[in-house]
């Protein structure tokens, strides 16, 4: 059966967005069944969806999540749900200029989603939006190692 993504987006000027469709465009040609989620207006239910959860978000303020998922990042954080059967990616965007906090959107979704007892595959990707690269490019060539280290693990429990 084909794997089940959930891209859940956070972003302020649209970047993730792009991103989680040029990202969604390559996985679904990969042959897994990818659905875009913005989380706006979401809550923890979210994560009772079937198959896995790519966090696709930017970082704004000083190192805060985007707006439209404050609401969500708190939730989780108040509500405290166990995440166990959770397996999730990091996809972070962010801007070495603020060096202090950078790209800590998505590294703060991976904090509170491990301790929450989810688990995440593969290492969390980091664009640097002063870098000169494609946040999108540079995301659907990640994805595809992604979606091979989610195909490898299934093998191993097969
Ligand atoms: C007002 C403002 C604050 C930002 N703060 C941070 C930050 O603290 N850390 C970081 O890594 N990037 C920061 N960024 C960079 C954005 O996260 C980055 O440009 C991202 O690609 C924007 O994606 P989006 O269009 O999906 O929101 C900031 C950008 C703006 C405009």
């Amino acid at each position: 059966m084909a794997i089940a993504i959930t891209i859940l987006t956070g972003t302020m000027t649209g970047t993730a967005e792009l991103v989680a469709e040029e990202v969604r465009d390559r996985l679904r040609a990969a042959g897994a069944a990818v659905e875009i989620v913005p989380m706006d207006g979401q809550g923890v239910e979210v994560f009772a969806r079937r198959g896995v959860f790519l966090i696709c978000t930017s970082t704004y303020g000083q190192g805060d999540v985007p707006d439209n998922a404050q609401a969500l990042f708190a939730a989780l954080e108040a509500e405290k749900p166990a995440l166990a059967h959770v397996e999730y990616g990091v996809i972070a965007l962010g801007d070495r200029t603020y060096a202090a906090t950078f790209c800590f959107g998505g590294k703060r979704f991976d904090q509170l989603l491990s301790s929450l007892g989810a688990r995440r595959v593969g290492e969390i990707m980091l664009h640097d939006a002063s870098a000169g690269t494609i946040p999108e490019e540079v995301a659907v060539e990640w994805a595809e190692s992604w979606l091979d280290m989610l195909r490898e693990a299934r093998d191993e429990a097969a």
